[in-house]
């Protein structure tokens, strides 16, 4: 079976590569050209653990190859998987859809057989929508699945080669076995296997991103709790999550959610609850209190830095959603350092990743050192939980200042860690 990557980003170039690890013939395409260029020559345009060593092993292996010609590699495979963004609409709530419709449309021109999957996360419906846009009843040329991924970026490969569950949506009995077929390496090493309608298929996607925000705000809604009564965060996540009907999982206080799934699939699946005028009210108050805490955040900060804001610099350490990632997508730094920046505040910003693209950037400075951006500062913001963050130097840091506060925003250090009173420390839920 050959297989097509439609979207080579951080899901279809994952997802492209594993399956190519683990036998298969990949073509990664994407309208990006340069991203293609790159790819032919070896290099990756995205930063994940072990990806730059499998695309090199695979390709060497003539497993895998990278196109910028949609219809030649539409026409050269059997199985073709959608993976292109579904990013939030300029509505600022509803999933957009152009991408995979787009492509959809050219799918339409080929005149062979094809098994095309959605992996992008999309609202029900979408893929019965494709159904009648490539079927029609007379000629039924296409088979349609619905396969969310539910592979997290900075951990990618591991959760693609060992997933909990392989999630089938498909009205056809024989290609749900065709797809069992393809995931058979990984149903072999354990991985559940679920065949169900294309809208059960979709909906579990979202109602799966919606429970985890949903954990992580009720965490962050309690930290701050904790903060007031003088409790400490960790040892109730820790109590809790010993119960084995909550677990311990996604119970880590820390900044609001972001990245590119939760914040765009929360919003687009109130949407679609609204549009089924079966309104989500746990769901939405988890986004209203994901944007408060934003602003909790923020806040705070302001008020360590004290008065005469435009004499103060922050150093921001970490920016992306997480670590592991150079993912930025709705990242809260993002959102921070440029509304810091506009009231005069100094930002350095140093992040294992590399630098990143702000709009506007008077007042921000990227340090590709990290004991640079500590230099001459009056607050250290730990924004992600890179591991080189786990263990700094903090004698090296007093040295090019009087006084540090620190505000960490994952808890990285034990409370009683800072002897030094030239050091104070700030956490997130705990006395
Ligand atoms: N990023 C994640 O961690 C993650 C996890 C699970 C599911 N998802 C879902 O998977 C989908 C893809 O997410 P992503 O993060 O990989 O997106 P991405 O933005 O990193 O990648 C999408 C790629 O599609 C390409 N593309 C767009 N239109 C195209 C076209 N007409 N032809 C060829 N290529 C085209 C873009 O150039 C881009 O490289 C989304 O629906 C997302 O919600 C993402």
């Amino acid at each position: 079976m050959k297989l097509c990557f439609i979207g080579t980003g951080y899901v279809g170039l994952v997802s492209g590569v594993c399956f190519a690890d683990i036998g298969y013939e990949v073509i990664c395409v994407d309208k990006d050209k340069e991203k293609i260029r790159r790819l032919r020559n070896g290099i990756n345009p995205i930063y994940e653990p072990g990806l730059d060593e499998l695309i090199q092993k695979n390709t060497n292996a003539d497993r895998l190859t990278f196109s910028d010609n949609l219809h030649i590699s539409l026409k050269k495979s059997d199985i073709i998987f959608l993976a292109v963004g579904t990013p939030t609409s300029k509505d600022g709530n509803s999933a957009d859809l152009s991408q995979l419709f787009s492509v959809v449309k050219q799918i339409k021109k080929i005149k062979k057989h094809k098994i095309i999957v959605t992996k992008s996360t999309v609202p029900v419906g979408t893929n019965n929508k494709i159904d009648k846009i490539l079927n029609t009843k007379s000629k039924k040329r296409f088979s349609i699945v619905s396969n969310p991924e539910f592979l997290r970026e900075g951990e990618a490969i591991k959760d693609f080669k060992f997933p909990d569950r392989i999630v089938i949506g498909s009205k056809s009995k024989s290609v749900i076995e065709i797809m069992r077929k393809l995931y058979r390496p990984l149903i072999s090493k354990g991985a559940s296997f679920l065949s169900c309608s294309l809208e059960s298929a979709e909906l579990i996607k979202y109602a799966s991103n919606a429970f985890l925000a949903t954990k992580i705000s009720f965490i962050n809604e309690l930290a701050n709790l904790c903060e007031k009564a003088g409790v400490n965060v960790e040892d109730v996540a820790i109590g809790i999550g010993l119960d084995k009907r909550i677990g311990p999982r996604f119970l880590r206080a820390g900044p609001a959610y972001g990245g590119s799934c939760f914040p765009k699939d929360t919003k687009a699946l109130i949407t679609t609850a609204k549009k089924y005028v079966s309104p989500l009210s746990i769901v939405s108050a988890v986004v209203k209190f994901n944007d408060e805490r934003k602003k909790y955040i923020e806040n705070k900060i302001i008020k360590l830095l004290g008065s005469n804001l435009k004499k103060k610099t922050i150093c921001f350490l970490g920016v992306t959603f997480k670590a592991n990632t150079d993912d930025i997508r709705d990242s809260s730094a993002m959102k921070m350092i440029p509304r810091f920046a506009s009231l005069g505040i100094r930002i350095n910003y140093y992040d294992p990743s590399g630098e990143k693209n702000f709009s506007k950037k008077k007042n921000i400075f990227f340090f590709n050192n990290l004991y640079s951006a500590t230099e001459n500062i009056d607050l250290i913001v730990i924004h992600t939980e890179w591991d080189e963050f786990k263990n700094l130097d903090f004698k090296k840091i007093l040295k090019k200042n009087r006084k540090v506060n620190i505000y960490d925003l994952r808890n990285l250090y034990d409370t009683n860690y800072f002897k030094n009173k030239k050091i104070s420390y700030y956490s997130i839920g705990r006395p």
